[in-house]
């Protein structure tokens, strides 16, 4: 029987999803729903001086308004939130720090009523002075231990970039930037809450971890973890903004007052700056190099900005302290305080902005030094890592690069800018590299044989469109030798076993090797259960020689000797056979530095008089330690790859610096690629085996397309026209003025 783990299974959820039969949060219905709308600050800092609710009182319908002035106060202060969490806008002062805050909640027997009364608020504020802008403020060092997106020093240094700069052949140094952008995930953020009494609450809510959102939510409300039930079994995107934010926590104040569920569903408009996003970079590279290529000095300076309230660290320079052998290296990250709501992880958080400013950085270098940028790369290609002084788990880079350029035909480039042309269209070629560390955290999961042979199976996590629940269906269906239709994979539930969140392209890595193990565990258990059982004809064979196919137990030499499962389940009067499987990172993250790579091939085509950019094809080459399946990973990877178009020529969130506000707070004006923006893009990969990283050899494909991708453009442009644009999206303005 083939494995199933390598094949293009389709995902197990798409036909539910198709159907409209999976339910989404917003989904639930439970009796005596009510609906509740969020009322938004419309200025970015200040005060509330009055809220007058009562048109929005008499709307028909409306059951309460909810605001700092009559909201309950919460038993726990949610000032101290861990490094993932952020600090909350639930009604508990007048104080106003960023446009598009939760300053107040309508609750009513339809959405309609509460929407209507929702725009009846009258609110007045006492205005304060502000700043919305990164670089108008000195940007200051901060504690990474007590920030978000942090944890790694904030700053570091090897050799003397002075002295190396200084007898370097050719060097540049620039200023990147990249702009403020949002997630957007398809389906909202969507809470609806559940309590019975006081104390039990059961909430429904579209998160990227069901513990994190338990966890959070009991602190909060002062409840024992064990009475918050989260469930989460679909989520449409997530990308680092599902986590617990201030609506999650409101629609619980309001269920509790009113004794009744309340649904809160997010619109698009309050989706932005609301539930974090990511920051603006402002990032400072300097290179320099001997003439044949050798990197003598590496600095890379990023600032960002946080909110006035809360810190969050993008961080940028961390690529540079580990991707290339440069003996002369410094880093160091800042951060600026604006007016705006708590920025938070956005896929890729510090390695999409710090890629894009490093590769080009590269590239500029490699036009200096008028060399290949591949083979610059090669020239300083780090076989271990420079930054912490270990070895790579496995490193796949080389092979990426050739991989890639072999099939983009990159020896076929002529470097010089502006030499490329068809007709009135200006052709560039640009590259970059890829790399997102494999992150692992503690996870378990349980396996379960049925009377009937069939296997389900429990974890508590997420799958954020991405295929969790396919993978995990395969490996489970390898583990225990059944076909994939013979297992049930559940997740998104606080009453399975525990396991991390779905961040960090960690989900296979951490809860994949806990479900590899709890199916490993339960195989065990079940050959056992045959040699030692005197009426099976597999009784005293010794387990080494058991194969297992479709649910069949048989010698591998004797087909014909074995029974089934569910034969031998029967025969034993079983109901369920079950195993458990805890597992979590150890020694190997200490002895090895472990990353996926990857390299990117942009060609762009710009028109010479109009400057209208098109992206043209995109390869990329990956590696990123055993496949799963190579359909989802397949879609993992161009979905990276399509935010890189974006980032590179489309997204930004706009704000009014003279009002603080956003004003492209929707799909119309915040640019996203659509299908036209986007052509013929293939991802590959190396196949790579890590026996290191963690036990299944896996590590997570769902960041890594998103790094490398707006650089790869970006050199592309350049060499199409002969102009750098060093500012995020490069549009035709840029590159016309
Ligand atoms: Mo991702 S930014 O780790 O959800």
């Amino acid at each position: 029987m083939k494995e199933s783990v390598g094949q293009p299974l389709s995902r197990i959820d798409g036909r539910l999803k198709v159907a409209g039969r999976a339910t989404y949060s917003a989904e639930n219905f439970p009796k005596n729903l009510t609906q509740a709308v969020l009322v938004m600050s419309t200025i970015p800092k200040g005060r509330i001086a009055s809220m007058d609710t009562r048109a929005a009182e008499k709307v028909p319908g409306v059951l309460t308004v909810m605001t700092p002035r009559n909201a309950p106060k919460l038993p726990v202060s949610q000032k101290k939130p861990g490094p993932i969490d952020r600090i909350l806008s639930v009604f508990q002062d007048d104080k106003v720090y960023y446009a598009n805050q939760p300053i107040g909640v309508v609750v009513a027997e339809t959405l309609e009523a509460a929407t209507y009364a929702a725009s009846l608020v009258r609110v007045k504020y006492v205005t304060e002075a502000y700043e919305v802008s990164l670089t108008k403020r000195i940007p200051t060092a901060y504690d990474p231990k007590k920030v978000g997106g942090g944890g790694d020093p904030s700053a570091s240094n090897r050799g003397d970039v002075k002295a190396g700069m200084d007898s370097a052949a050719a060097k540049i140094a620039h200023v990147y930037s990249t702009p403020y952008e949002t997630h957007n995930p398809m389906e909202p953020h969507a809470t609806v809450a559940v309590w019975e009494g006081k104390e039990k609450l059961t909430l429904y809510d579209t998160t990227q971890g069901v513990f994190l959102t338990r966890q959070r939510v009991a602190e909060i409300m002062g409840l024992h973890p064990d009475n918050v039930h989260v469930i989460s079994p679909y989520l449409g995107g997530g990308f680092g903004c599902k986590s617990v934010w201030s609506q999650v926590i409101i629609a619980v104040m309001a269920a509790r007052q009113l004794d009744r569920p309340v649904k809160l569903v997010m619109d698009r408009p309050q989706m932005f700056g609301s539930l974090g996003y990511r920051p603006q970079t402002h990032q400072e590279v300097a290179a320099g190099a001997a003439a044949d290529g050798t990197l003598l000095a590496l600095r890379h300076d990023t600032i960002t900005h946080t909110s006035s309230f809360d810190v969050f660290v993008e961080p940028a320079s961390l690529t540079a302290r580990m991707l290339y052998n440069s003996a002369n290296n410094s880093t160091s990250h800042r951060l600026v305080r604006t007016d705006t709501g708590t920025p938070t992880f956005m896929r890729a958080p510090g390695e999409c902005p710090g890629t894009y400013a490093l590769e080009c950085a590269m590239d500029e270098l490699a036009y200096a030094l008028k060399m290949d940028p591949v083979a610059l790369r090669l020239k300083n290609y780090a076989e271990e890592d420079p930054d912490k002084d270990r070895p790579f788990s496995s490193k796949s880079l080389r092979e990426c690069y050739k991989l890639g350029a072999d099939r983009f035909g990159w020896e076929k480039r002529t470097p010089e800018p502006r030499s490329m042309r068809k007709g009135n269209q200006m052709i560039g070629w640009g590259m970059a590299t890829s790399l997102y560390p494999t992150h692992r955290s503690a996870s378990s999961a349980v396996a379960r044989l049925r009377a009937d042979g069939t296997a389900l199976v429990e974890a508590a996590t997420q799958d954020l469109g991405t295929g969790t629940y396919t993978i995990m269906t395969q490996m489970t269906a390898d583990a225990l030798g059944l076909s994939t239709a013979q297992v049930v994979f559940r997740l998104g539930d606080t009453a399975f076993p525990e396991t991390p969140i779905s961040g960090g392209s960690q989900t296979a890595a951490s809860t994949g090797s806990a479900v590899h193990l709890a199916g490993l565990a339960l195989r065990e258990k079940l050959t056992q259960m045959a040699v030692s059982d005197s009426s099976s004809p597999l009784y005293q064979a010794s387990v080494q020689d058991i194969v297992i196919e479709e649910g069949r137990l048989m010698l591998k030499d004797n087909r014909q000797r074995g029974e089934t499962y569910q034969a031998m389940m029967q025969r034993q009067g079983k109901k369920e056979v079950e195993a458990h499987a805890d597992t979590k990172p150890g020694e190997e993250q200490k002895k090895y530095s472990m990353y996926a790579f990857g390299a990117q091939f942009a060609e762009v085509h710009v028109d010479a008089d109009l400057g209208q950019i098109r992206v043209s094809r995109m390869v990329g080459a990956f590696a990123a330690g055993k496949i799963l399946n190579p359909k989802t990973a397949r879609s993992q990877f161009i979905g990276g790859m399509v935010w890189g178009i974006s980032m590179a020529l489309h997204e930004e969130t706009k704000l009014d610096e003279r009002l603080g506000r956003i004003v492209n707070n929707n799909l119309a004006e915040y640019h996203v690629p659509v299908n036209l923006d986007v052509p013929a893009i293939e991802a590959l990969w190396v196949d790579e085996k890590d026996e290191h990283v963690n036990p299944i050899g896996v590590k997570g494909i769902g960041e890594i397309g998103n790094t490398g991708a707006a650089a790869a453009i970006a050199n592309a442009i350049f060499h199409a026209t002969g102009k750098r644009i060093r500012d995020l999206p490069i549009t035709l303005d840029k590159l016309l003025s």
